[in-house]
């Protein structure tokens, strides 16, 4: 390099920002549009506010000599990293680019990463990493593999401290998709991407399974079967509007509170509600129409959708307050808890009680679903994650029973008895034990045996005991309910009890850390 004036110099430095720009090259470019994909660049410039996104280590290059590479260096080795803002908002983002030795992750490059997560540490704001990666840089052997891990330390250190969101726009496979994993919330484009730990060749080799990747890990598989997705996404805009929306729930980091956005006060009473609820019930009715019902704006923005559809979670704001909703399923499997819907409920209000966002539980729940499959899979355990992310949730938390609160997941689902701040029931609201006619069938066996009419002798007893307890009088005789609410006034009494809860400093004992039976 010679350069002798500034105009040289400057020249010099315009030219090396354009080569950077290009990334592996017009072809490679081509060629990832193509297959339907966007670039790095071009993702980050569809996330950020325009004209915020200000690039770290543009200029990097790898340190590796082996099997060719020291003739082949490519300005920022394969990844495009760097801060800007979303929505008004700072946020660090790290974008894997395909088109540099197809988005591998080299030392260096890691490296990167590391910088900005340790940035995003530091000023308290999210990290967004958009992964479009073949994995470990496979020229740089374990140099590449400690990249990696340096990066699952930082997400581990960064959980719970600052919000970590994964986008999925192509391969992460082997170790790399526990980065992914360790993250708040994973995002994944249907037919362009796909996260597996062994890929479908091995998989062969080993299992004789004839998988394709798409089968295996892509976007439908992981949304429905294994619930590693939250969302899936019809496409990369999708995809990325989901990510800006996730934000605007969600406070910069743990010692915040997600911001409150205007509201006007006007439309609190809701008369749809008081029609939610079959006389029959056994009829089932959908728990998203009581959300909207109860909402600002009806809006819901639903997490882990098509994933344990027997219990529902997401964010939604109340009086412009975010809140997070774990709610029953009605629809689904009659709202029964079992093995997956624990797991996803206890995951999602864990991530709300980082991050101070208000709990609202809706509950109607006959119980946890019986079955050899259901308790050779650790009902007991996964039951218990969602007991023990309630129990030790200290943000605000209120619960409405609309229907059924049954047995062990009457405790479970935020009974104040596990530190619900407040426990409001509808006038349809039945807790008890179990259901009226297993509990009848049980305490008046003998009698209903020795009966002239055993049937007659049940229905007798059913009516006693639905009597008796098919009603939310006796829990709010004992305060375990605050009050039975008309339906139509759930949406003002919230508004209410979430303000009054707004400053609510819940401590749990000193520990290093709980144990949470995983
Ligand atoms: C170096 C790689 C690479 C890698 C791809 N490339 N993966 N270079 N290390 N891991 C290069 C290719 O040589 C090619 O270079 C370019 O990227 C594009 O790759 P193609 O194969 O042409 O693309 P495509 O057909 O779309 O296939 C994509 C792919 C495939 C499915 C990801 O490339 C692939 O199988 N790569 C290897 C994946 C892998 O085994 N990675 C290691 C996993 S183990 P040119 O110059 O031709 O454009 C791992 C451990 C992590 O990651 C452990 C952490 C704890």
């Amino acid at each position: 390099m010679n350069l002798k004036s500034s105009e040289e110099k400057i020249q010099y430095l315009e030219k090396l920002n354009q080569e950077a720009l290009l990334g592996g090259g017009k072809k490679r470019i081509e060629s990832q549009h193509k297959k339907g994909k966007l670039t790095a660049r071009e993702r980050i410039e569809l996330l950020i506010d325009e004209g915020t996104f200000e690039e770290i280590g543009k200029f990097v290059t790898h340190r590796a000599t082996d099997f060719g590479l020291d003739k082949q260096k490519i300005l920022g080795d394969g990844v495009v990293t760097g801060y800007g803002q979303v929505n008004s908002r700072l946020v660090y983002v790290f974008s894997q680019d395909f088109t540099v030795f197809g988005g591998s992750l080299s030392e260096t490059y890691a490296e990167k990463i590391v910088k900005i997560m340790d940035l995003a540490m530091q000023n308290g704001a999210p990290v967004i990493g958009l992964n479009d990666s073949g994995g470990a840089r496979i020229q740089e052997g374990v140099v590449s593999l400690g990249g990696y891990a340096d990066i699952f330390y930082r997400n581990t250190l960064a959980s719970g401290v600052i919000p970590q969101i994964s986008a999925i726009m192509g391969p992460c496979a082997g170790g790399a998709v526990y980065s992914p994993a360790i993250t708040d919330f994973i995002m994944m484009v249907e037919n362009t991407s796909y996260m597996f730990v062994t890929g479908p060749n091995v998989v062969k080799t080993v299992t004789q399974e004839d998988v394709t990747a798409e089968e295996l890990g892509g976007a439908s598989t992981h949304s429905t079967k294994s619930g590693v997705t939250h969302f899936s996404c019809a496409n990369e805009v999708e995809c990325i509007k989901n990510i800006k929306r996730l934000l605007s729930f969600i406070p910069q980091n743990c010692e915040e509170t997600p911001a409150m956005l205007p509201y006007e006060a006007g439309d609190e009473v809701r008369k749809q509600l008081d029609e939610i609820i079959p006389t029959n019930p056994n009829q089932p009715y959908d728990i998203k129409e009581v959300i909207e019902g109860i909402v600002d704006g009806g809006d819901f923005f639903e997490v882990h959708k098509n994933y344990a559809e027997n219990i529902v979670v997401g964010f939604a704001r109340l009086g412009g307050r975010s809140i997070g909703i774990v709610a029953n399923q009605p629809a689904s499997l009659a709202g029964v808890l079992d093995n997956d819907a624990s797991v996803k409920g206890a995951r999602f209000v864990r991530f709300c009680d980082c991050f101070n966002i208000p709990l609202l539980v809706l509950e109607d729940v006959p119980g946890f679903l019986p079955g050899t499959d259901q308790e050779w899979n650790a009902i007991i355990m996964n039951g218990a994650k969602l007991l023990y992310a309630f129990s030790e949730a200290t943000v605000p938390r209120i619960t409405v029973i609309t229907r059924k609160a049954y047995g062990g997941a009457y405790d479970v689902m935020n009974s104040k008895h596990i530190g619900a701040d407040m426990n409001y029931a509808w006038p349809t609201a039945e807790i008890a034990v179990m259901g009226a006619k297993g509990a009848a069938e049980i305490i008046f066996k003998g009698e209903i045996k020795e009966a002239k009419d055993p049937q007659a002798k049940l229905d007798e007893k059913v009516d006693e005991y639905t009597e008796k307890f098919a009603n939310p009088y006796i829990a709010a005789a004992r305060g375990y309910v605050d009050e039975v609410i008309l339906p139509h006034n759930t949406r003002k009494k919230l508004i209410s009890a979430f303000s009054m809860l707004e400053n609510k400093v819940g401590n749990m004992p000193r520990k290093k850390h709980g144990n949470i039976p995983l």
